[in-house]
């Protein structure tokens, strides 16, 4: 607001309203930049961290696996299937040979499938349809003698084409 002084000189004057308007717009620029540093701070010392599933993990007793069944308890959980097949326990890795997807397991169809592009496994784990060169991988399974628990350890991997199926640690015996 511009006002004339008994001098004649014209001064301008910020009326209180246009005072605090600014000193608000200010405090809250203030105040918004302070936030932004004190949360990336905060981002700086507690970062991002994503926790993986334990590579080795207990599923329980071999009698709680039944005959013919694969079981997807610990699918979404550990990403593997436990299966119950012609006497033997073995753990099948829930990841496509092909480009990596989970498939789905079709009771009603006795396969695995692939959603993304089609390929098939026989519930052992070798493949019959789809683009996918091989069979899925199977992980070690151990009974731990000291409480009979099923111990599986996805760290250690066994293929079929590399004749790795037959290693004993890649299977349990049960019938
Ligand atoms: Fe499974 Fe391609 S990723 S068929």
């Amino acid at each position: 607001m511009a006002e004339e002084t008994t001098k004649g000189k014209t001064v301008e004057k910020v009326s209180r309203r246009g005072f605090f308007s600014w000193a608000t717009m200010a405090w809250i620029g203030f105040t918004a930049a302070i936030g932004g540093c004190v949360t990336a701070w905060n981002r700086f010392l507690y970062p991002n961290v994503l926790y993986e599933p334990p590579m080795s993990f207990r599923v329980g007793l071999p009698e709680d696996f039944s005959p013919g069944v694969v079981d997807e308890r610990f699918k979404e959980s550990n990403g593997i299937w436990v299966v119950n097949n012609n006497g033997k326990l073995y753990a099948l890795i829930a990841i496509c040979t092909h480009l990596g997807c989970p498939p789905n397991w079709l009771e009603a169809q006795n396969k695995f499938k692939c959603p993304c592009h089609g390929s098939g496994y026989y519930k052992d784990g070798v493949n019959f349809e789809g683009p996918t060169p091989r069979p899925l991988e199977r992980a070690k399974i151990f009974v731990d003698s000291e409480d009979g628990q099923i111990v599986i350890d996805k760290s250690q991997k066994y293929q079929w084409e590399l004749g790795q199926w037959e290693d004993p640690e890649s299977f349990i015996q049960v019938g």
